[in-house]
């Protein structure tokens, strides 16, 4: 464990050459080591390395790489209990799979990032889309008792249908994390002649102008204590495929009010 702490630190300092050993007794620790293998060879590969962007990337690495030493020292006293053992296990996969979300968040963003064309359009039901993420959340929804309010007309689209998940996954997942338990959430489709709308709205915490300001930005989290969960990469995704798709994306919202997110295309983009 002293080593993936001496790892993570090289990593903090833009040392991406570190390589753990991956041999050692414990299954759980092994699989670990490999996927921080795994990752930090992908890093090196990224090349929106600027030096903001590395410090941004080894903060929140530091977090989950923390947990994973603390249970893994843990884990190591031969006297556990089962159920002791198998908690701190728990805790050590919950981490590494914060440590992969976060990775792969980040190849996503570099690859869209070296996009400047989307390709594999298809003509697709969108309203169904939104069924689908929304069933996606269930549980999470249902847990909230959050109550759903839909209007999904059919409504075909032409566009990359996976990008366009991507777009949904992220404004729905924040309407519900920042929505309190018995909020609401609004998703609205209208289909107009030249355009396309989607509004994604809630009852939820809201935000200031200062914070609306720069929610865009990569790795910006509005409030730290209010919102531990996530890396700040959802919405940096969802601008650059908005953008990248020929549309836009506006936000309405108030300080403990809630927030509306509304995206829409042209049904001219014929690109
Ligand atoms: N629906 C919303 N209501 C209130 N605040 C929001 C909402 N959506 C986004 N925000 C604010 O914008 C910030 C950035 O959002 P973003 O989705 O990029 O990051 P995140 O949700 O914190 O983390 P991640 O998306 O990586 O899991 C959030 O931390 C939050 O402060
Ligand atoms: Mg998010």
């Amino acid at each position: 464990m002293m080593k993936l702490n001496y790892a993570s630190k090289e990593i903090a300092n833009g040392n991406f050459h570190v390589k753990m050993n991956a041999d050692t007794q414990i299954k759980e620790i092994e699989e670990i080591f490999v996927s921080f293998n795994q990752m930090v060879a992908e890093l090196k590969s990224i090349e929106m390395m600027r030096n903001d962007f590395v410090a941004n990337i080894s903060h929140e690495f530091k977090t989950p790489l923390t947990a994973i030493e603390g249970y893994a020292t843990l884990l190591q006293d031969n006297e556990l209990e089962d159920d002791e053992r198998l908690q701190y296990i728990q805790m050590i996969l919950d981490s590494t799979k914060q440590l992969s979300t976060l990775s792969s968040n980040i190849l996503r963003l570099s690859k869209l990032e070296n996009q400047d064309k989307v390709t594999d359009k298809t003509l697709y039901r969108l309203d169904e889309q939104m069924r689908q993420v929304l069933l996606y959340f269930e549980k999470t929804w249902l847990d909230k008792e959050l109550e759903l309010i839909l209007d999904l007309p059919k409504t075909m689209f032409y566009q990359n249908e996976n990008l366009l998940m991507q777009v949904w996954i992220n404004l729905l997942s924040n309407a519900i994390k920042f929505t309190p338990p018995r909020g609401s959430i609004q998703v609205t489709l209208i289909k107009r002649e030249t355009e396309i709308m989607v509004s994604i709205k809630d009852s939820g915490i809201g935000m200031t102008q200062q914070m609306i300001k720069h929610i865009f930005e990569k790795f910006y989290q509005g409030d730290r204590s209010r919102s531990k969960e996530g890396n700040g990469l959802g919405l940096a995704l969802v601008y650059r495929i908005v953008c990248l798709c020929n549309g836009k994306i506006q936000v309405n919202s108030e300080l403990d009010k809630g927030s509306e997110f509304i995206v829409t295309f042209s049904t001219y983009d014929s690109s």
